[in-house]
């Protein structure tokens, strides 16, 4: 990524660390849509303890979500703001776990490797989504699971004016439909299985008619 994007990135969630747990599938502040979350996250999780990588992170709601159902979770996000909220939520919570500033397409996490990579709605803002699903890859240990929660979101892109300078030569802004993250992953794993998430407005804190969806892989 260039340095102006990075940072221009950077700029951008950094600002919108304070307001974006106002969001109801963001903060989770609600029983039922806190609770929706969790029993997504306990289906998709491999047995705990496990060691789980969630990569754009943001305040970490997910990421206390598996630290709360015993597993050992690290998150990484670009953005400092983001990262100080998801742990000062992970520490109010009581819970262990590890939160790192660094780009998800290469987490500063060394030579560790991880039973399971949870991303979501981080895709649509990578520079070359590719190149960090191979990276994700790489970083599993054998029968590791790759679970990306993405959509195409009805709101996006619909001012014509792209959300940081230069975001308008990222590949997938927007979001990426099923078919196409399909497409994308399938040739790297073992076995994929789309979970469509756009009818269980639990999870949205309201209805939604665009799409939305998980996709778990087993490498
Ligand atoms: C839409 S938010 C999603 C946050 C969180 N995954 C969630 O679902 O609540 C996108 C997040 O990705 C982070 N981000 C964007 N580009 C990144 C990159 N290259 N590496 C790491 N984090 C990045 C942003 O700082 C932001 O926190």
């Amino acid at each position: 990524m260039t340095d102006h994007l990075a940072s221009a990135i950077t700029d951008y969630w950094d600002a919108a660390a304070d307001g974006f747990d106002e969001e109801p599938d963001h903060g989770l502040r609600s029983q039922r849509t806190r609770a929706a979350w969790d029993r997504r996250l306990r289906a998709w999780a491999p047995a705990e303890p496990s060691d789980i990588l969630d990569v754009g992170c943001g305040t970490g709601s997910l990421s206390v979500l598996l630290a709360g159902a015993g597993h050992r979770v690290t998150g990484v996000d670009l953005a400092p703001q983001m990262i100080a909220q998801a742990a000062a939520k992970l520490s109010a919570a009581g819970l262990a776990g590890r939160f790192l500033v660094g780009d998800a397409a290469a987490p500063p996490t060394g030579g560790e490797s991880f039973d399971m990579l949870l991303c979501r709605h981080l895709l649509w803002t990578l520079p070359d989504p590719w190149a960090a699903l191979g990276e994700w890859i790489a970083r599993l240990r054998p029968s590791g699971r790759l679970v990306l929660v993405e959509g195409r979101w009805r709101e996006a892109g619909q001012t014509g004016v792209p959300y940081v300078p230069g975001a308008d030569s990222l590949p997938w802004n927007g979001g990426i439909s099923a078919n196409d993250l399909t497409a994308a992953v399938r040739p790297l794993v073992a076995d994929l299985r789309v979970e469509p998430l756009s009818g269980e407005a639990d999870l949205w804190g309201r209805p939604v008619d665009d799409e939305r969806y998980a996709l778990i892989a087993t490498i």
